[in-house]
């Protein structure tokens, strides 16, 4: 699976919802498990692959793969931590972005089936990033203004190089 960069505008359209969880969209889910393995990654959304449809897988060590079909964001803390992001489609960009620290989530398993979760740490903030993607949204836009000037001059010369 190729992964989108910054710069293709899939990465900045708002996701459709799934209509038909079958076996095409699991093997899809699994594909991008894989994709996230070769990748390094932690988290990866429809649209990165190429996908504009509300799905994100998230793998994070010591923990069991996971799928989120047409998710929503029951409920999150107010209380908001610092951790340091990266994300497949910005590559060689590693900064510290607020979030909030535990988050409630409702989502579609691969096999269809509905489940709620709530987390914290590692897992909460990865859940968080990647339900951003669905919305167009990156984890560079979640930087206050002069910080996301910054990098964004950064990758633009990056790009002209
Ligand atoms: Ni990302």
């Amino acid at each position: 699976m190729q992964i989108l960069t910054l710069g293709n505008e899939l990465l900045r359209q708002k996701a459709a919802p799934v209509t038909n969880i079958d076996g095409e969209l699991a093997k899809t889910a699994l594909e991008m498990i894989e994709a996230l393995k070769d990748g390094k990654g932690v988290g990866l959304a429809g649209p990165q692959v190429g996908i504009s449809q509300r799905i994100f897988v998230v793998h994070i060590e010591g923990d069991v793969p996971r799928v989120f079909i047409n998710p929503s964001i029951l409920e999150t803390s107010q209380e908001m931590v610092k951790y340091e992001e990266g994300c497949l489609s910005v590559p060689g960009i590693w900064i510290e972005v607020m979030r909030p620290k535990s988050v409630k989530v409702q989502a579609w398993n691969e096999k269809g089936r509905p489940f709620t979760l709530e987390t914290d740490g590692i897992l909460a903030r990865v859940i968080l990033h990647e339900y951003d993607h669905l919305e167009g949204i990156l984890f560079i836009d979640r930087l206050p203004e002069p910080k996301r000037n910054r990098i964004l001059a950064k990758l633009d010369r990056k790009v002209k190089a």
